[in-house]
């Protein structure tokens, strides 16, 4: 009994764990060094502020970071007065009313003030259904806990940005994806011609009381024979995909098309703090910046689990000691 539960569990975790990625198909994340993995790991806090930077001045256009009040920035290096002058200068601002509480001014556009540090960053649509309408019906996430709710998010979210669109994927990483596809299809095939064949079976023996009937003259329908399936489409290019013509390859998206056009080039910002403005360079800020969203505290979680367990090393010593002080009568 306790062994099938057992058995049973690692099945399930074994379906789990290798269907992930599975899924749809996509190749796994280009794994790069990171400061702040580890357990003594730190964020890089130049790359996190020329992140901000990138995400200011190209995501934000369509994601939202709703978790992140303005002020926050202060904890990744910026001063007071620079958190100010971001959250006047922010080109979305906050809804509000004038003296006559009213919020919609006279040419029925709503009223807003610019935003302060204490206020979250504002999202770039209203609502969702404006988000939808501006994306070809896709919705782009918000950015705050992206990093958190993707499996190994920050390699993955790295690798979409800067190595997985069609121009800037590796001959290997096309290869790779490719592969899949075509194992994917392969099995799908399998399965289509196996099922195929049993319809095929079940057709000959109701062809066989079909013609019975007839010569026995009796009425009866005439049974439709199964459509053999067709052989898939060997992939040897992006093109073979078949993805519509809104969806964007991508090799690390499950099923290879992603409705956001490759947002980062190179240059796409210009740093003023002199490091290449190279696509990679970009996707590496951008993602520190939104592993520090999606977890500012971990600095701190990282420097109280050393202190804990160091504390319990000491206790561990000391406890040794009392207890050879305590049993030394008796030994
Ligand atoms: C023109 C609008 C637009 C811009 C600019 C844009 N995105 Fe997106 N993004 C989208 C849309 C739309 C989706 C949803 C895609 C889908 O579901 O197919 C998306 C999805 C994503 C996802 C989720 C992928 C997943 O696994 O679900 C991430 C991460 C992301 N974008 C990051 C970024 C970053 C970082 C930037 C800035 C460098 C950026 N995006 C710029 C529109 C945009």
């Amino acid at each position: 009994m306790r062994k099938s539960v057992l058995l049973f569990a690692a099945a399930i975790l074994l379906t789990t764990a290798s269907g992930a990625f599975a899924a749809g198909g996509a190749v796994h994340p280009v794994q790069r060094d990171w400061s702040h993995t580890g357990p003594f790991g730190t964020f890089d806090r130049a790359a996190v502020q020329r992140g901000f930077q990138v995400y200011r001045e190209v995501c934000a256009g369509c994601h939202s970071v709703r978790l992140l009040a303005f002020r926050n920035l202060q904890e990744i290096g910026f001063s007071e007065d620079q958190v100010k002058a971001i959250a006047k200068g922010w080109d979305i601002g906050i809804p509000t009313t004038d003296e006559d509480g009213e919020s919609i001014n006279e040419d029925g556009e709503p009223i807003t003030r610019a935003p302060i540090p204490s206020d979250r960053i504002p999202s770039p649509y209203a609502n969702e259904k404006q988000a939808r309408a501006a994306n070809n019906g896709a919705l782009p996430p918000d950015l705050s806990l992206m990093i958190k709710a993707r499996i190994d998010g920050a390699n993955y979210v790295y690798s979409l940005l800067a190595h997985g669109y069609e121009d800037s994927a590796s001959e290997d990483t096309l290869k790779e994806a490719f592969h899949i596809e075509n194992t994917n299809r392969k099995h799908a095939y399998e399965d289509a011609m196996k099922q195929y064949d049993d319809d095929l079976d079940k057709y000959q023996d109701k062809l066989e009381a079909y013609q019975q009937a007839v010569a026995g003259g009796r009425k009866a329908k005439e049974p439709k024979k199964p459509e053999e399936p067709e052989k898939p489409v060997v992939v040897e290019s992006v093109e073979d995909m078949g993805l519509s013509d809104d969806m964007n390859f991508n090799a690390f998206f499950g099923g290879w098309g992603i409705a956001m056009a490759a947002p980062l080039s190179e240059e796409a910002v210009e740093y003023s703090d002199g490091t290449a403005p190279t696509l990679e360079q970009h996707a590496y800020d951008v993602v520190s910046f939104m592993t520090w969203a999606a977890e500012p505290r971990m600095e701190d979680r990282k420097r109280i689990g050393i202190k804990v367990l160091i504390f319990l090393l000491i206790l561990t010593v000391l406890l040794y000691f009392v207890k050879r002080k305590v049993w030394s009568d008796v030994h």
